[in-house]
């Protein structure tokens, strides 16, 4: 048998802090945070949105911190052999599927819509984009790109698929040290540089429309942040704050779990987890909450903001913001800043969701590395062409769905109660406390042990109620798109089934041992 070589390790603190942070600032900092706030209640919104953070956010980052960090120490970045380390069941390891097969899920439509931004990066530099005057010229644009309207030409969106695909895996064959934590050093910082020039661009607009004094800047956020307390006593908007948090702090998925793991066992995991959400929300609130929806304000006025948020976060990005860069002096320079720091969201991202499958063949195929990463890359192309051929057909909200949505909570769910109540508080307080460079003060006890499992198992039973019952009987589904529903379905039992056999296959091999 080869030499085992020693797991890869982080080469820096601030490595895995940023690769952490740059797992969490994506896509969801700068286009749902704001759609979400302005749909429910505005400045009320943040009410829950903040319970959520604090009981929810940041205790599952730290449980998935030292969950992670626990199992590196055994030679095991992914849940299925994590959580065998934590509890000896034998279903256990198939619950932990989840966490390879969720972030894979999400991997495979992120990075379609994270090549987009590149694409449009490219189109702003050329000016081909913001010729588009007009909301209808600027979505058959859009439209046309993703093989979708009339004049549509799918090759170019496919062009850019490729070179974010071969840049993701280029990044990932580097490695954790040479690859992921050397972008997200570059790029974090290079991220938050772009997003506060936009945001202050955004907000010296003053009133943009002489003809309409009132399209301000200060009304814009005023916009946004003006609550509406009405809306606390509705369930939906607890669900969707909780939901935002999920999503924004990338917990729940699996992929911190796998970052954790290539800790060493006496480096923090308090401070890190606590700085890491920090700037995940200081990018969502601050920055994220500065641009779209003010901008969209100042140039449209109350009506076409409302409008442009309803029409959703990709509408917002794509279609809105360009509009507006148009209109403004060196609107090419604002709009390639634009999407390029949307791509350098994503990409930060992506890689954090391509690492769990690639760990888990890694470590427990003792493949190297670079084989771990092409066999990852073939499976990963293959899997994410549905998405891009059948996109008109739903298939990406429907992964979005199984992926971004309903495995979170799950996830989250599994593994808060495994590691609090069967693994133990006591021996999960040492745990996450070894190390640590800061004492999580003594009531977060009380709130892992009971208000976040309850929190978990309440969004569970509500959200199914609301969306996943409906979900599962296909109820929103237009009749031509059912047979690509059904198949989109049939392809995930397979992939998880797939996954579950390799799981099996890899802990019995290794169990003699
Ligand atoms: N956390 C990532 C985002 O916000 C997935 O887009």
């Amino acid at each position: 048998m080869a030499e085992q070589k020693p797991r890869e390790k982080w080469g820096t603190r601030i490595g895995i802090i940023m690769a952490v942070a740059g797992s969490a600032v994506g896509l969801g900092n700068f286009l749902r945070f704001p759609v979400q706030a302005t749909q429910n209640g505005g400045g009320a919104f943040m009410i829950p949105y903040f319970i959520s953070f604090l009981l929810l956010g940041i205790p599952l980052m730290w449980i998935e911190w030292a969950i992670g960090r626990y199992g590196g120490l055994f030679g095991h970045g992914t849940a299925p052999f994590i959580f065998d380390k934590l509890w000896k069941n034998r279903a256990l390891k198939y619950l932990g599927v989840i966490g390879i097969f969720g972030p894979l899920v999400i991997f495979i439509y992120y990075i379609y819509i994270e090549s987009w931004l590149l694409g449009y990066a490219f189109f702003s530099v050329t000016g081909k984009l913001l010729a588009f005057t007009t909301p209808q010229a600027m979505k058959g644009f859009l439209l046309a790109y993703q093989g979708l309207g009339p004049g549509s030409n799918l090759w170019t969106a496919y062009l850019f698929f490729l070179i974010t695909f071969a840049v993701n895996s280029w990044i990932l064959y580097r490695g954790i040290k040479g690859g992921i934590e050397w972008l997200c050093k570059w790029a974090m910082p290079l991220l938050f540089g772009f997003a506060l020039i936009i945001a202050a661009r955004v907000l010296s607009l003053g009133a943009p429309n002489p003809l309409v004094p009132d399209w301000n800047i200060i009304n814009g956020l005023g916009f946004l942040w003006n609550p509406d307390f009405s809306v606390l006593t509705n369930s939906k908007v607890w669900l969707a704050a909780a939901g935002q948090i999920f999503f924004t702090l990338s917990v729940g998925i699996g992929c911190i779990l796998t970052y954790a793991s290539y800790l060493s066992h006496g480096d923090d995991v308090v401070l890190s987890g606590l700085s890491a959400g920090a700037t995940n929300e200081f990018a969502e609130v601050i920055l994220g909450g500065s641009i779209v929806i003010p901008a969209a304000f100042a140039f449209l006025g109350p009506i076409g903001a409302a409008e442009a948020a309803q029409s959703g976060a990709f509408n917002l990005g794509f279609v809105t913001m360009p509009l507006i860069f148009g209109r403004i002096p060196l609107g090419e320079l604002f709009a390639l800043l634009w999407f390029a720091l949307l791509f350098l969201a994503g990409i930060t991202s992506s890689v954090s969701l391509a690492e769990p499958a690639v760990a888990f063949v890694r470590d427990e195929f003792k493949l190297d590395r670079k084989k771990a990463v092409v066999l990852f890359s073939i499976a990963a192309f293959l899997l994410c062409q549905p998405a891009i051929f059948f996109l008109g057909h739903g298939v990406v909200d429907e992964l979005d769905f199984w992926g971004g949505t309903f495995a979170l909570v799950l996830f989250a769910t599994i593994e808060t109660i495994l590691f609090v109540w069967i693994f133990g508080m006591d021996k999960a307080w040492e745990e996450m406390h070894r190390g640590a460079e800061l004492n999580i003060p003594r009531f977060y006890r009380f709130i892992m042990k009971y208000i976040t499992p309850a929190f978990l198992l309440f969004i569970l039973g509500f959200w199914f109620i609301q969306q996943g019952w409906p979900t599962l009987l296909m109820k929103s589904v237009a009749a031509e798109n059912l047979p690509y529903i059904l198949a989109t379905r049939v392809g995930l039992i397979l992939l998880f089934v797939a996954i579950a056999i390799l799981v099996r296959i890899a802990y019995y091999r290794r169990k003699p041992e």
